[in-house]
Formats: C-alpha cells, structure tokens, sequence
C-alpha cells in the first residue's frame, strides 16, 4: 500500500537487472556497510535465507534476531526496541504475528521496517511473484490472476499488488476465509484507476476460467495450526490445484505458491513438480526483488540512476 504502482516498477526493474548481472559481481558495493536487522517470531526459511544473503551480496551485513533472543522476550516494549534499533542499523525486517505490531515498530522507527510477513500481509512475497509472472508472459497489465484456497496474507496482498499493476485477480476460497476486507476495499479503490478486475468468489473452476497463473498457499498458515483438523475438511477436495483444476485455466497458464507447500493438501505433486509450475524461479526471485527493494530503500535517487539503467 505503500508503494506506486511507479514504484513498483522500478523496483522490479531494479529486480532484472540485479538478477541479470549478479554473476559478473558488479553490484558487490551497492550496500557497504549497511546492516539489516532481521527479527522473526515466526519460522522462515526463504524470508530469512534470501534477505541475509542479498545484504551480503550486496556488500551489507544482516543481523538474525529471533524474539526469544530479545529483550522483548522480557517486556521490553516494541517502540523501545524499535528506537534502540534505529540507532545501530539501516533497516530492519521484521516477521510477526499481529499486523499492528509491525506498524508499531515502523511508527517508532527512524529507519525503514520492512514486512517480512504478519498475519495479514506478506509484501516482499508479492514482489518476487510479480517478478516472476513479468518474467514468465512479458508483461503484466491485463494479465489473469487466479487465486484458490485460503483467502490469507499472501492472497490480501496479491489482491493490493494486482489492483497496482492492473492483473485482473479472480480470487476463490470458501465463504468463511475470504480476503481481509481492507485488502478487498483497497484494491477495488486501486483498480477504478488501473482497470484491474477484482472478482471475490467460491468456485474456483470458475476463478481459474482463463486464467495465465494459478496461485494457491498452505491452508494452515502459522499461527492458525489448532484450526488444522476443520480447514483440511473445509478446504479438500474443493479448492486443492491438481492437474483437473490446472486444465481449466489457459492452456499455458503458469502455477505460482510462495511456499513451503503442503503437498496433498493446497497442492498436488503433480502440479508443483509438473511442467506449468515456476515454484522454484519465485523463490528464487525473493532474493533479487529483495536487493531491489533493499537499494530503493537505503540508496538515493542518484545512487541508483549511477548504479544502474532502467531497461
Ligand atoms: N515464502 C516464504 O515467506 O517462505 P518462508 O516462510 O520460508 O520465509
Ligand atoms: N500464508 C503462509 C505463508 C508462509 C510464507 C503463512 O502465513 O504461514
């Protein structure tokens, strides 16, 4: 919500570039002796693994900090830390459970917070899909999104980034798991400007009709695992992508899931081993989008127009 459809741009921009030239190491320097402190409460694999490695790569340090290792653990309060912080580092990432605690940490902040993920919105995810699905068809406008299954963080901001840059998203889930309505409401306002169609459904034979991705995410996300047993029942056969579901989206429609996947749930084997699916380009791509957004947001205009040509 917090980024133009402009900058959006750019930053996938950046994205291509970096990805492009990572081999010949022309970008070692961008980010000397900038530190990112990283605090997680939940577990992560690609979010942590792909933000250290992009600030290392880049010429920067980045400090792992899981809450249990905070004072925080202790009652030390999150504008307190977010402050102490912001004294040592250039920026922080921070995955946690309830969304107001992340605004908490950037109200407080004096250097940029980025969601690593909460419980309602996963940004720096959105980023590397739509750097995947530019990769894979060339463009985005216009382009047909579906989404099946949990109406969670990952598909509230699916709903934000398509409105931005005008992806028509069909998004399915049963009736109780629907997108946050913030995230429909914001994206329906965003679309009367970019012609985004933003369809909320239940039947996702209907969401996928034409459609050039098919995404879906686990159908118990972290922090809603004593849900496990009911959502299973709620959620399979119905809104599981198999190869049934895949055949009556476009004949080249490509299959998107941020991961980890639960396979045999949300997702057959065949699906995200099979021929359409792009899994492992988008986590991948979660470590060049990152290095975008790190340089957008610790850079100044200069820096980045010197460091790189926009394609
Ligand atoms: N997709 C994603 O954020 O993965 P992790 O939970 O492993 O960081
Ligand atoms: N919706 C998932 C995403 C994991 C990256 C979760 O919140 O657990």
């Amino acid at each position: 919500m917090e980024l133009s459809s402009k900058e959006i741009e750019k930053i996938l921009n950046l994205a291509i570039t970096l990805k492009k030239e990572a081999k010949q190491g022309f970008f070692r320097k961008l980010l000397k002796d900038k530190v990112l402190a990283m605090i997680f409460q939940k577990p992560s694999t690609r979010t942590r693994v792909s933000f250290e490695t992009a600030m290392l790569q880049l010429g920067g340090h980045a400090i792992n900090l899981s809450t249990s290792e905070l004072q925080l653990s202790r009652g030390e309060s999150i504008e307190d830390t977010a402050r102490t912080l912001s004294r040592y580092v250039d920026a922080i990432m921070a995955r946690v459970y309830i969304h107001e605690d992340l605004i908490r940490l950037a109200r407080a902040s004096s250097v940029p917070v980025i969601n690593g993920l909460s419980n309602n919105y996963h940004p720096a995810q959105i980023l590397a899909d739509l750097q995947t699905l530019l990769e894979s068809k060339g463009r985005l406008r216009g382009l047909k999104v579906a989404w099946v299954g949990d109406g969670n963080n990952v598909c509230n901001t699916w709903l934000i980034g398509a409105a931005l840059m005008g992806i028509n998203i069909s998004v399915a889930t049963p009736k109780d798991h629907s997108p946050l309505k913030e995230a429909i409401d914001n994206a329906k306002r965003i679309s009367k400007e970019t012609q985004a169609r933003i369809e909320i459904l239940e039947d996702p034979i209907i969401a996928v009709k034409d459609a050039d991705c098919v995404i879906t995410d686990s159908i118990v996300s972290m922090g809603f695992e004593q849900e496990r047993d009911k959502r299973l029942k709620t959620f399979i056969p119905k809104y599981q992508v198999n190869n049934e579901l895949m055949s009556k989206a476009k004949s080249n429609a490509i299959f998107m899931h941020c991961l980890p996947a639960k396979r045999g749930e949300e997702v057959t084997d065949d699906v995200i081993d099979g021929p359409k699916s792009l899994v492992w380009d988008e986590a991948e791509n979660r470590l060049h989008s990152q290095k975008a957004l790190l340089c957008y947001l610790l850079l100044n205009e200069d820096e980045i127009i010197k460091n790189f040509s926009y394609p």
